[in-house]
């Protein structure tokens, strides 16, 4: 019996736009409370010919689990070429949604990885650029922020330990 969508194991075995971006102009970084697992996003930004910021590139790396990384791999693929203001309207249930089922419900948690690194990245393009950052997007921001900060602290308890008992 398949315990995930044959979207999410094409997105996982063929990712798109997996790796960096040279001099991105924005960057994001997001991490998962339950499974220590961190994403990073990347984002160049240029105008189109009705004068709105779109995201013209975006490329992401992760430490993540096969659904992270299909979630991940599917929003770049339907935020390039979107206005950021498109972009992030995009909620982790229009993704869950897309890819289909079955998904494990223990796996739905993944999905937030995208969206909260997208987040970010944008929130960085907004904070370089010198631009009026939104208030939900603060908000988010600071969200992100503690939980990453937190995933990231019990990852290297975590590697601690680890070190000990296999020394
Ligand atoms: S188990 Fe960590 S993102 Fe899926």
């Amino acid at each position: 019996m398949p315990i995930y969508s044959k979207k999410i194991i094409q997105h996982f075995k063929r990712p798109k736009n997996v790796g960096k971006i040279k001099n991105p102009n924005g960057t994001g970084e997001a991490g998962n409370l339950l499974c220590g697992d961190l994403m990073k996003l990347y984002l160049k930004i240029g105008k189109n010919k009705k004068n709105e910021e779109f995201i013209k590139d975006i490329k992401f790396e992760t430490l993540g689990c096969a659904v992270a990384v299909a979630n991940t791999s599917l929003l770049t693929t339907l935020v390039k070429g979107k206005t950021i203001k498109e972009a992030l309207e995009i909620k982790k249930e229009d993704l869950i949604e897309k890819l289909g089922k079955p998904l494990p419900p223990f796996k739905i948690h993944c999905s937030i990885l995208a969206v909260d690194a997208l987040k970010e990245a944008i929130y960085d393009y907004y904070k370089r650029s010198g631009k009026k950052i939104p208030p939900e997007l603060e908000i988010e921001h600071q969200r992100i922020t503690r939980i990453k900060n937190q995933a990231e602290g019990r990852y290297k308890e975590f590697r601690k330990l680890e070190e000990e008992v296999l020394k």
